[in-house]
C-alpha cells in the first residue's frame, strides 16, 4: 500500500511542537515490505541549508489560486530511508516560522493542499491513502471529493484526518475562504465547512475524511464532550464510528539516554542510579544554579500557552520554588508566562532558570537532568514530553487528561506500582499536593523513587505498537 503523509511540519526539517515529531518519525516504523509511506511538507525558507542543499529539484508548474497564478516547485529528499517531498513557493513559505497570522495561513494552506493534489500525478507515486495531519491539511479530504480532482488518477484515493490538536481549526470568514479555495457555495453550509458563521478547514477534513484518528484513546473520548470538543463535539459524536484514538510513540533512536550525544552523561536502566545525577550537575553549572547533586529538580519543556496548564503553576509558583527545589523552564509562548518565569528566575537565581527560547539541545539536557517533569495540562491530545521524561528516568507529574492519562500510571506506594504522580481536577492546589508528594518520596524514600524511575524507563513507548494500529487501519480502508 502507498500512503502519503501531508503535514505542515516534520522533524528534522521544521518543528514547532509534537506534530513534527510524529510526522517525522512514525513513517520509519511501518513494515517497509507492505507500506510505502512518504511525506509531503512545505519547503519553508526556515529549513536549514544543510537539508535544502541535499534536496533534488523534480519539476515545477503553475497553479491558479483565487486571483493569483502561483509557482509550485517540487523537491525531493530521501532521509533516514523515507522519501520526503517539498512544495516550493517563496510567496507563501518565506517566513522565519512556519506559521504567521491566521489570515496568511488560511491562504498558505489552501495553496499547500491544492498544490499537493496537483503535484501527485507528477510524482510517480499515486497514494492509496492520503493521511492528513491537523487543520493545515483539512482541505485535502474536501478537494479529493471535489471536481477539482476529478479524473481517473484521483479516483478511489482514501483520506484519513488525524487530529493532533482540536483547538486549532483554521477559521476565517466564509466569503474570503470561498474566494481563496475556489470551492463552490455548496460546501459552505453548517453540515460541511461552515461552523458558527465562519469557514473551518478542520471541520471540512472531519466531514469529508474516510476515517478520523486522534493521538490517544482518552482524547478520542474527551472530544465527544463540549469541554474538550472546541465547538465540534457534535460533529465528532456524529462520526464516532469512524474515529479511533492511537497513542503516539517516540523515536527511540533519537531519544535514548544510552546513546544521546546532547547530554552530559549517558546512562540506562542499570546505571542511572550512579550516572544520571551527573546530568543535573552539568545543567546546574551551565545554567548558574546552585551546585547540589541532591537537590530536587523539576523541569518544564513546553510551548508556554494556556493548554499546558501554566496558570496553575502561576497560582502556586512561590510554593513550588521552595528552598529544597530547583525549577528549570524551557519554552516560548504567551508573554504572561514568559515574564512569569523570567521574574522568578530573577527573584531566585540560585533555584530557578528561565530559558525563553527554543533549543533541541537544551531540551535533551533538561529531560536527562531533572528528577521530575511537570505537565499539568488543561487538555493534552497526547503529549510527547512526558514520554521523553519517562524514557530519561525523569518522573512525570501530570494532570489526568488525554494522552497524559493514558501514558503515566499513577504511583501507589502501597503496591509499589506506577510511573509518575498524577492529579485529576484542574486545580492549583491539587497540583501542588502532587508536587509535594513527589518531593516527599524523592527525599525520604529514595529506593521507592528509584524503582519508579526504573519502571518508567522500562516502559515501551516506541512506535512499534502504534505503527501496527495504523497499519491495521490502512488495511481496513
Ligand atoms: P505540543 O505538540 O502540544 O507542543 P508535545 O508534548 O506533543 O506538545 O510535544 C512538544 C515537543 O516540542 C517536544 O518534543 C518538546 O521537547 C518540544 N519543545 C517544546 N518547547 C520546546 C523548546 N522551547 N525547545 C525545545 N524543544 C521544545
Ligand atoms: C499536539 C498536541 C500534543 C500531541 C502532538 C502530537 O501538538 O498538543 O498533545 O502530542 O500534537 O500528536
Amino acid at each position: 500500500k502507498k500512503i502519503l503523509f501531508a503535514a505542515s511540519e516534520g522533524v528534522p526539517f521544521i518543528k514547532t511542537g509534537g506534530l513534527a515529531d510524529v510526522v517525522g518519525s512514525l513513517p520509519k516504523y511501518f513494515d517497509k515490505e507492505k507500506y510505502d509511506v512518504r511525506v509531503i511538507l512545505p519547503k519553508y525558507l526556515a529549513i536549514s541549508d544543510e537539508f535544502k542543499n541535499q534536496m533534488t529539484y523534480k519539476t515545477h508548474f503553475y497553479m491558479n489560486l483565487a486571483w493569483r497564478s502561483q509557482y509550485v516547485g517540487i523537491f525531493e529528499l530521501c532521509y533516514d530511508g523515507i522519501t520526503f517531498y517539498f512544495i516550493d513557493n517563496e510567496f507563501y513559505f518565506a517566513g522565519y516560522k512556519p506559521y504567521g497570522n491566521i489570515y496568511e495561513d488560511i491562504e498558505k494552506f489552501a495553496f499547500f493542499c491544492r498544490a499537493v493534489l496537483s503535484a501527485l500525478p507528477l510524482l510517480d507515486f499515486r497514494p492509496d491513502i492520503i493521511h492528513c495531519h491537523d487543520w493545515q491539511t483539512g482541505l485535502l479530504p474536501v478537494y479529493i471529493k471535489d471536481t477539482f480532482s476529478q479524473g481517473q488518477f484521483y479516483m478511489g484515493i482514501k483520506t484519513i484526518m488525524t487530529i493532533h490538536n482540536l483547538k486549532f481549526q483554521g477559521v476565517w470568514d466564509l466569503k474570503t475562504v470561498r474566494d481563496i479555495t475556489g470551492l463552490s457555495a455548496y460546501y459552505f453550509t453548517p453540515d460541511k465547512l461552515e461552523a458558527y458563521d465562519d469557514a473551518n478547514y478542520l471541520k471540512g477534513g472531519l466531514v469529508y475524511a474516510d476515517y478520523i484518528t486522534t493521538v490517544s484513546k482518552t482524547y478520542a473520548d474527551e472530544i465527544k464532550m463540549p469541554f474538550y470538543g472546541e465547538g465540534l463535539d457534535g460533529l465528532i459524536r456524529a462520526r464516532e464510528n469512524a474515529l479511533v484514538g492511537i497513542v503516539n510513540g517516540l523515536d527511540y533512536d533519537e531519544y535514548n539516554p544510552e546513546k544521546d550525544h546532547l547530554i552530559y552523561q549517558n546512562y540506562n536502566t542499570r546505571t542511572f542510579r550512579k550516572e544520571k545525577y551527573k546530568n543535573k550537575i552539568g545543567l546546574q553549572q551551565e545554567l548558574g544554579l546552585s551546585y547540589d547533586p541532591n537537590k530536587f529538580m523539576i523541569g518544564i519543556v513546553s510551548r508556554l500557552t494556556d493548554q499546558k496548564g501554566l496558570d496553575l503553576v502561576d497560582y502556586v509558583i512561590e510554593e513550588i520554588c521552595s528552598e529544597d527545589t530547583q525549577f528549570v523552564i524551557l519554552g516560548t509562548g504567551e508573554d504572561k508566562y514568559e515574564n512569569l518565569f523570567r521574574h522568578f528566575a530573577w527573584k531566585y537565581p540560585d533555584r530557578v532558570s528561565a530559558n525563553i527560547y527554543y533549543s533541541e539541545e537544551r531540551s535533551h539536557k533538561i529531560y536527562a537532568a531533572c528528577d521530575a517533569f511537570l505537565m499539568p495540562s488543561l487538555f493534552e491530545p497526547c503529549g510527547l514530553s512526558q514520554l521523553m521524561s519517562l524514557r530519561y528516568g525523569t518522573v512525570p507529574i501530570v494532570r489526568e487528561t488525554g494522552g497524559l492519562k493514558d501514558t503515566v500510571e499513577p504511583y501507589n506506594e502501597f503496591e509499589s506500582v506506577g510511573t509518575g504522580f498524577t492529579f485529576s481536577n484542574y486545580n492549583a492546589h491539587e497540583m501542588l499536593a502532587a508536587i509535594r508528594y513527589s518531593k516527599y518520596i524523592f527525599y525520604n524514600k529514595k529506593r521507592e523513587w528509584n524503582k519508579m524511575v526504573e519502571r518508567g524507563m522500562e516502559k515501551d513507548f516506541s512506535w512499534n505498537h502504534s505503527a501496527k494500529e495504523y497499519e491495521a487501519l490502512y488495511d481496513r480502508l
